[in-house]
């Protein structure tokens, strides 16, 4: 268990480079499963997921090593089918080795996923694609077996544009016999990473980014050298830091197409943004104004992941801000712990109203999840005094040392253990 003792007060200033994004190394990384040939993936982030996925793929066969912040992954030796109970539960997105696993092995015995509490996180969407795919599914004692000996192209339907679903079955989907089509499915611009990552690689996968996702099955694994794109969250999350703390600061290795729902509430909440081809300014207000509704939604709509940043913000604005999480429905966690720093909100079903006061204080609080404990050390950088933010290991599941970030900017963040 660690924390993060935040000094709240100082405006932050400068600039940084964002990292490469954690939710699109996760799929690449089971992707790359698929493969016989070396994969090396450049601008990795050092997370807790992703050590988890190299732990994964490392228990499946594969030899998958750090250089520096690229990772070089070679999964020719690759020889178990089996996600056990410890490796599923420490990260939901093992559900992603699903597909490679049956695309490789044309059979898989894994256990349920774990992962964040923001939610049941259900994974009847994967099942029902890869049943699709004619992937014949016993679910018993907590285990899916899969046998995916006659693994077969096919039209599949999302009921719902899950990302993770989306990702899934276009893994399967590229070994299986004959074309796809993935209709309704999730546009996350990690999903258009993902099937740049497949195409180098040798597949033939078209239309992500858009709602239908062609599928060509069948392909000769060449040796790819990939870049991963910049995350979106993170630089999201260090405009809010900037935003709550009236600071000045410039983000570089963006993608400004990824950040429109981002820039646009943050302009509506009195932030100067300035976005260049690659890079961006943002000056954060006096003091913000209030955010009249805030709905998440799919891509290319308000990400759920910056949920419970934005709601930070909202607790110091200057009027009343409703937040609607309409993706998870146990996502405000968040919102009990910053009650303890003097925050003033209303939680109805899946209903924030946020009443900002001029102010927080700096008090004792809990990291429930990622994102909600990334919201508290942003509380906790413009609230008076300090800020203590326990079980910071959620944090660190998605930001690489998030304290080193915002002291580079000026911040005075550090870590016990
Ligand atoms: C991914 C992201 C996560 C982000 C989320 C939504 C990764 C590693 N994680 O998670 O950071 O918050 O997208 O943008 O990329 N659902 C079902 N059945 C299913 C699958 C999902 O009902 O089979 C529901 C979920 O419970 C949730 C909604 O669909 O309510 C969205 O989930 P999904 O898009 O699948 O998110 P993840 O892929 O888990």
């Amino acid at each position: 268990m660690s924390r993060l003792v935040v000094q709240g007060g100082k405006k932050l200033k400068g600039s940084i480079e964002v990292p490469g994004a954690k939710n699109a190394v996760l799929p690449i990384l089971a992707a790359s499963l698929l493969s016989t040939k070396p994969i090396r993936l450049e601008h990795c982030p050092h997370l807790l997921d992703v050590d988890n996925m190299l732990l994964i793929l490392r228990y499946l066969g594969c030899s998958a090593e750090w250089d520096q912040d690229s990772l070089v992954i070679n999964a020719a030796s690759a020889d178990k089918c089996v996600m056990p109970d410890h490796l599923a539960k420490e990260l939901r997105s093992s559900i992603f080795m699903l597909g490679p696993v049956l695309g490789r092995f044309k059979k898989a015995l894994f256990s349920y996923p774990g992962g964040c509490e923001i939610g049941h996180r259900p994974i009847d969407l994967h099942l029902h694609g890869l049943s699709a795919l004619n992937v014949r599914i016993v679910e018993e004692h907590g285990h899916i077996i899969c046998d995916g000996k006659e693994l077969t192209g096919a039209s599949i339907h999302l009921d719902y544009p899950s990302v993770g679903a989306t990702e899934n079955l276009m893994m399967a989907a590229v070994a299986a016999k004959g074309q796809s089509m993935i209709f309704n499915a999730a546009r996350e611009p990690e999903i258009e990473d993902l099937q740049n990552f497949l195409n180098l690689m040798g597949c033939q996968v078209s239309g992500a980014g858009t709602s239908t996702i062609a599928i060509n099955g069948g392909f000769e694994p060449c040796p790819v050298t990939y870049r991963i794109i910049p995350d979106r969250i993170v630089t999201g999350t260090l405009m809010c830091a900037a935003a709550i703390t009236g600071g000045d600061i410039q983000l570089y290795n963006i993608r400004p197409a990824h950040l429109g729902s981002i820039v646009s509430k943050l302009r509506e909440a009195g932030c100067a943004i300035d976005v260049y081809a690659d890079s961006l300014r943002i000056r954060g207000p006096h003091r913000p104004r209030e955010l009249k509704l805030v709905e998440t939604l799919p891509h290319p709509g308000f990400p759920t992941d910056m949920q419970a940043q934005v709601f930070a913000l909202c607790t110091i604005a200057d009027g009343t801000s409703i937040i609607v999480e309409n993706v998870f429905e146990n996502r405000f966690k968040h919102a009990s712990e910053l009650a303890r720093m003097g925050a003033v909100s209303m939680l109805k079903d899946r209903t924030a109203i946020i009443r900002g006061v001029p102010r927080l204080t700096g008090a004792q609080v809990t990291a429930r999840d990622l994102r909600g404990g990334a919201a508290l050390v942003l509380a906790g950088l413009c609230a008076d005094g300090t800020t203590v933010v326990n079980s910071a290991e959620h944090i660190d599941r998605g930001y690489e040392r998030l304290e080193n970030m915002l002291n580079s900017l000026g911040a005075e963040v550090y870590r016990e253990n």
